[in-house]
């Protein structure tokens, strides 16, 4: 799945870049997004992410390209490869595991696909 988000000035820290807390939050949503529309009646909460290094500083205005990928899918659980570009250049990369619930927000099997 390919998801865009124009970088605001809200969306800045202190020296002008971009706040890797945004970052962050955009790269939980589109792995909840893929999830959701891949397992179409489930519902998820994020269990995990890799651990996080910010390599590379962007400027507002940048148009930031999520690439992601269902990597791994286990019991309760399925895990996304989201890649983040910024004019064709990797800016930041991670992996998402959100796990499948019930209404009482407990883990529950996958559906057999
Ligand atoms: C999600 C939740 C219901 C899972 O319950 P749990 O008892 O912790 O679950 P388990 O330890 O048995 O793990 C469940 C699955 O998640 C996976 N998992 C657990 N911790 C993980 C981690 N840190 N990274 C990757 N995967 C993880 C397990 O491998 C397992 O996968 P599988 O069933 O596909 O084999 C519970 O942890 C929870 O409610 N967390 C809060 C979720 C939330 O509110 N997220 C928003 C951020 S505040």
């Amino acid at each position: 799945m390919e998801n865009h988000r124009l970088v605001l000035p809200e969306h800045l820290n202190q020296y002008g870049f971009l706040f890797g807390g945004y970052l962050l939050m955009w790269v939980d949503e589109v792995a909840w997004m893929a999830a959701s529309l891949e397992f179409r009646d489930c519902h998820f909460v994020t269990v995990g992410m890799k651990a996080v290094a910010f390599h590379k500083s962007v400027k507002q205005g940048s148009i930031l390209r999520f690439e992601t990928e269902l990597i791994h899918c286990g019991n309760t659980s399925v895990t996304y490869a989201v890649s983040v570009l910024n004019d064709e250049t990797e800016i930041f990369s991670n992996s998402v595991t959100l796990v499948r619930i019930n209404e009482e927000g407990e883990k529950q099997s996958l559906p057999k696909r």
